[in-house]
């Protein structure tokens, strides 16, 4: 049977610790041969730069070929062809599909039609697992466990898929607590406050940006999805509520580490990025390694 990764929840625990084994292997040395002889189809029908650079970065380096458009306007979709059509001829061509498109649950239906592997790169607001490997990677990296982490999660908690997705990998380790930043209007919406609750994990939420996050072992900071929002009023209202400074990092713990999916607009101010405790670039970085790790676990190529 084929290996799809749609949603986070699609792998288990033990397949998320085998990434970060693998991901850390592919970090000591990122050139190995297992994609020789194998086409990838990168199709992304929304934006993107370092999902899609770092998918292309990871398959050339496993030494594979790639297919596919960065921008679905010069592809058949522009003439009416289905996703359906569409995904049923690149199957045909690749051995693998990597997808980012905006409507939720399109990777999901990808999956059902196509007949190799799709990898979801994001689908709307729902899901980026992808992303959430990378994360993790990154938090392991940084504070040698899974465990015991204390996260605030800053922004947009509504419309940000990474954040929906590294909730539920997080949820997976022993005693996280989630501390939500956001607006009203941009809240953890409440299917995933429900699973913490029937799981006895602890979050709290606050709309206030303070020195509260001096608890925090991990400071995830999120972009306001200004092309989620269907009234651009809204969006002008809460684009630049939080925005994380150098002297807000004064009194956090010496372990801590700023996150964010980037790209970033203005929720983190520049003067953060010499400071040591910003790990974004890294972060980044970090996602070849796991991408690497990814194909190689959803092909069996190791
Ligand atoms: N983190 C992330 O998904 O970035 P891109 O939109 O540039 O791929």
């Amino acid at each position: 049977m084929k290996k799809d990764l749609i949603s986070i929840t699609d792998f288990s625990k033990e397949e998320y610790l085998r990434i970060m084994n693998l991901a850390s292997d592919f970090e000591k040395n990122p050139n190995q041969d297992l994609l020789k002889g194998k086409v990838v189809a990168s199709l992304f029908f929304e934006p993107s730069t370092r999902t899609r650079l770092s998918f292309e970065t990871a398959i050339s380096r496993l030494g594979g070929r790639i297919v596919g458009f960065a921008d679905p306007g010069s592809s058949s979709a522009t003439k009416g062809e289905t996703l359906h059509d569409t995904i049923k001829m690149v199957s045909n061509y690749a051995d693998l599909i990597v997808m980012r498109h905006p409507l939720e649950g399109a990777a999901r239906y990808a999956a059902e039609v196509s007949s190799v592997p799709v990898i979801n790169a994001g689908d709307g607001a729902n899901q980026h697992p992808t992303q959430t490997l990378l994360d993790l990677y990154s938090i392991l990296k940084t504070q040698g466990t899974l465990d015991n982490i204390n996260i605030f999660m800053v922004g947009d908690l509504k419309y940000g898929r990474t954040v929906h997705s590294l909730l539920q990998a997080l949820s997976q380790f022993e005693n996280p607590v989630f501390n939500f930043i956001a607006p009203k209007i941009l809240q953890m919406p409440a299917i995933y406050k429900m699973a913490l609750k029937q799981k006895g994990i602890k979050y709290y939420e606050h709309e206030e940006f303070t020195d509260i996050i001096k608890e925090a072992d991990i400071i995830y900071m999120t972009r306001v999805q200004k092309e989620r929002f269907s009234d651009p009023i809204e969006y002008e209202k809460v684009k630049n509520i939080y925005i994380l400074r150098n002297s807000m990092l004064e009194n956090t713990k010496p372990n801590v580490k700023i996150l964010h999916p980037l790209p970033r607009v203005n929720e983190i101010h520049t003067d953060v990025d010499a400071n040591e405790k910003a790990y974004y670039f890294d972060q980044a970085r970090n996602g070849i390694y796991a991408r690497e790790a990814i194909i190689a676990h959803t092909m069996n190529l190791k």
